[in-house]
């Protein structure tokens, strides 16, 4: 009989992309997903930890889920309850501790192990039953041993081809959580790229922590970077728009700035994360670069593409910031003029270097700090959506709208388009006239000329 799975995915795409692959390999196991946990089997949390916030979520959500599995109990049954992801891995064991009724715990490298982590997990009886940690950094790659299958991921498809992160900066727990830096190689990314068009994706988002580092063999052995990869997957038929993220300034080099330039169809968007404008605060940071590099790569990326659209994240409050080092930080976003950002206040994570130092800003300056940042950012963002009324644009029609007859997709620019469109038009490239910006959207109308 189909057992329901239902996953809750948190933090970023790169947990999104891990949550499919878990169903993948559950499905044969036969679950199948379903809508609420309330309905489910086995209910997996896909956590994040980046910051306090991201993780103090999954305590609560742990306790809705622990009566939930009182109620199946009392009624006969069971519910598999699972903790997966960075929380995971940062504190498995405290989620052993402060919540025993969790069956399983594993981290974002051990997944393609669930099978036999269900087994054990259900095997046991209820009495003697203890749950199951995996918190390993597996010598082999989970992309190894996961299902082929790809099951249809949409128009819109993630691909994670880069995982785990060297850069260690100071605030950050990344590289403890997804551990060191490893890619794929380019012949299984290409081949998943060809099952995921085969299932309908028309864009493709390739994935990592610090995906421009990106340097998988090919088939010859040979070390390939972002740059040669994109170009090489640009040529699978079938595949319109490439995309991808996170990338760290420092691995922009020239190359993969040129493809942008070349290569029709990477989009003309960039999520180059910056952090701070103040090259002390860089420094303290461990980001390696200076202001005025960071400006440089833009420029040379505008050369490469002029309509480039610039999206960044930022954190303020970074222990030592003063107002002259936030004025700096202001200064860059004005330079750049970004279209979209992720702005947060600085969160101290246990067991990063930044935690040692004193958390010298006030709460107080923060939230100050962070509204005038996103005063700033959300007018640039306003700015590009109002200037965008007029134009026809190429519309990857990935979703339906809240509406009956509305369809919702995305520009070439990353902004989601709500548009009145048949259901016979998702999974397509449309092309819209846009006829109003909104905040965070804009509003178009088909190009009904165009589309006959
Ligand atoms: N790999 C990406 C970002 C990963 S985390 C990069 O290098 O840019 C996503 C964002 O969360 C970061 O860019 C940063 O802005 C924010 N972030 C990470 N750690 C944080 C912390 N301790 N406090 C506040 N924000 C943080
Ligand atoms: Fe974290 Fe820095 Fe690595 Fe990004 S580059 S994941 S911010 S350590
Ligand atoms: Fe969060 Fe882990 Fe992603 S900490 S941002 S889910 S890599």
């Amino acid at each position: 009989m189909a057992k329901k799975l239902f996953i809750q995915t948190y933090g970023c795409q790169m947990n999104v992309y891990d949550s499919a692959r878990m169903a993948d390999v559950l499905t044969p196991l036969g679950y199948a997903a379903c809508d609420t946990p309330s309905a489910a089997d086995m209910v997996i949390l896909n956590t994040c930890h980046i910051r306090e916030k991201a993780a103090e979520k999954v305590y609560s959500e742990l306790g809705r889920l622990r009566l939930l599995k009182d109620g199946r109990r009392e009624a006969g049954d069971d519910m598999v309850i699972a903790v997966a992801g960075c929380v995971a891995q940062a504190e498995g064991a405290e989620i052993m501790r402060r919540a025993p009724y969790v069956d399983i715990v594993f981290g974002p490298q051990s997944y393609h192990r669930l099978p036999e982590m269900v087994a054990r997990a259900t095997r046991a009886s209820a009495s003697s039953k203890r749950g199951v940690l995996d918190t390993d950094f597996p010598v082999e790659s989970k992309f190894d041993h996961l299902p082929d299958d790809s099951a249809a991921r949409g128009p819109s498809a993630f691909l994670t081809v880069q995982e785990g992160c060297d850069k260690f900066c100071t605030f950050c727990v990344v590289p403890y959580t997804r551990g060191a830096e490893f890619s794929r190689p380019v012949a299984d990314i290409e081949a998943e790229a060809r099952r995921l068009v085969e299932g309908g994706a028309r864009e493709i988002t390739l994935l990592g922590q610090n995906v421009n580092a990106y340097h998988g063999p090919d088939e010859a052995g040979d070390t390939t970077s972002l740059a040669a990869l994109l170009r090489r997957l640009a040529r699978v038929d079938g595949l319109e728009r490439l995309r991808y993220t996170t990338s760290h300034p420092l691995e922009m080099q020239d190359d993969l700035i040129d493809v942008h330039g070349s290569e029709d169809k990477v989009m003309p968007y960039l999520h180059l994360p910056v952090q701070s404008g103040s090259d002390r605060i860089l420094e303290a940071m461990n980001r390696r670069h200076r202001a005025s590099d960071y400006l440089a790569i833009i420029e040379k990326l505008r050369r490469a593409r002029p309509d480039i659209a610039l999206s960044g994240d930022f954190i303020v409050g970074f222990p030592g910031e003063t107002d002259a080092d936030f004025n700096d930080t202001l200064s860059l976003v004005r330079a750049v003029n970004y279209t979209q950002a992720y702005s947060f206040k600085y969160s101290a994570r246990p067991g990063t270097p930044a935690a040692e130092l004193a958390d010298t800003v006030p709460g107080d300056v923060k939230a100050d700090r962070l509204a005038a940042l996103q005063t700033v950012l959300d007018g640039q963002q306003q700015a590009f959506n109002r200037a965008c009324t007029g134009r026809d644009m190429p519309v990857l029609l990935d979703r339906a709208g809240r509406r009956p007859g509305q369809l919702v997709g995305r520009s070439p620019y990353m902004q989601a388009v709500f548009v009145e469109a048949p259901e016979s038009r998702l999974g397509t490239v449309a092309s819209v006239r846009i006829v109003d910006g909104h905040a965070n959207s804009l509003a178009g109308v088909l190009d009904t000329a165009a589309a006959a």
